[in-house]
């Protein structure tokens, strides 16, 4: 078993307390991040994500309850830098991120701010842009990057302060198709040949299924968690708090209901494919 990497204990979070507009937001989660685990955040508008991610870089601070990023307490304030360097953010308009004239720059800014020498710097920097597959863009000005560009080097301006766990909110809501394949395969190898522990949260259910674990909030509590075949197969929970399942793991699931013998946990295209092309091809259906 892996070291967990965050550990969440009674946290609640209320914004506003005392005050009109008072908001609780977080009601008494508890959980383990794991070193080199990717972990999906997914819930309705409003359960808490947002707030619950700004808690593992110390963003937010809890107001009961604690939160420790590899022992060291968020509500310490003298452990603020330390754990502002282990765990990077990504938000979801990679416009506010962007701060530079050119992509390499960019990516600079953190490590120069850390008072790095410039040849750790520029190390930094190619190896952060190579990471997300922007070297050849490095001279080119952000602006001019298309949306899944501009988030990738969003991602790359965090790798620089070299995390060991990256937290994305909605990376990819802003994005047509192709950008979010380009930044959710930038996310994935991140996690897969880097090693580094994502924690992810998204509205898009066909990126949970690459997930190793999903944790499901509802109204600022965690209500549902473990992998994606699992929290996938109860259906009927997601369907009360207003989620759907990915669109191939909802067919596969109709199918089922209309007496197709179709297994549990297809949740991907592919999968929902090959299992029909071997149901069809005991019919006389399949391919020729
Ligand atoms: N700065 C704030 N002040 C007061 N209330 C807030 C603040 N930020 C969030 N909230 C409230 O806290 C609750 C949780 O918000 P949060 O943004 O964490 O949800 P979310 O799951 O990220 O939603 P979304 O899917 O829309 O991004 C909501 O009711 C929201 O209105
Ligand atoms: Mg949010």
């Amino acid at each position: 078993m892996c070291k967990s990497e965050i550990n969440i204990r009674g946290l609640s979070h209320t914004y506003l307390p005392g005050q009109p507009g008072e908001r609780i937001a977080l009601q008494d989660i508890n959980g383990d991040i794991r070193q080199g685990e990717l972990l999906a955040i997914i819930g309705p508008n409003g359960s808490g994500k947002s707030t619950l991610a700004r808690h593992f870089n110390a963003l937010l601070l809890p107001t009961r309850g604690t939160v420790t990023v590899n022992g060291l307490s968020t509500a310490d304030p003298a452990n603020l830098w330390e754990i502002r360097c282990r765990v990077g953010m990504v938000l979801q308009n990679p416009d506010n991120q962007l701060v530079a004239a050119l992509v390499e720059e960019d990516v600079a800014f953190g490590p120069e701010n850390l008072g790095l020498p410039p040849a750790e710097v520029r190390r930094r920097v190619d190896h952060a842009l190579s990471m997300v597959g922007l070297s050849d863009l490095r001279l080119r000005p952000p602006h001019l990057l298309s949306g899944g560009q501009k988030q990738r080097l969003a991602i790359a301006g965090a790798l620089a302060m070299k995390p060991s766990c990256l937290v994305l909110d909605e990376p990819t809501a802003m994005l047509d198709p192709a950008g979010r394949r380009e930044v959710l395969e930038s996310i994935l190898s991140l996690n897969r040949q880097e090693g580094l522990t994502v924690i992810l949260v998204t509205h898009f259910m066909e990126e949970v299924v690459f997930a190793d674990r999903v944790w499901v909030l509802s109204e600022g509590r965690l209500v549902l968690e473990g992998t994606p075949a699992y929290v996938f197969s109860q259906r009927e929970v997601l369907q009360k708090i207003g989620l759907a399942l990915p669109g191939p793991a909802e067919l596969a699931w109709r199918l089922r209901v209309a007496g197709w013998p179709i297994p549990a946990g297809v949740l991907t295209l592919d999968d929902l494919v090959t299992c029909l092309e071997g149901l069809l091809s005991k019919t006389g259906w399949g391919r020729p």
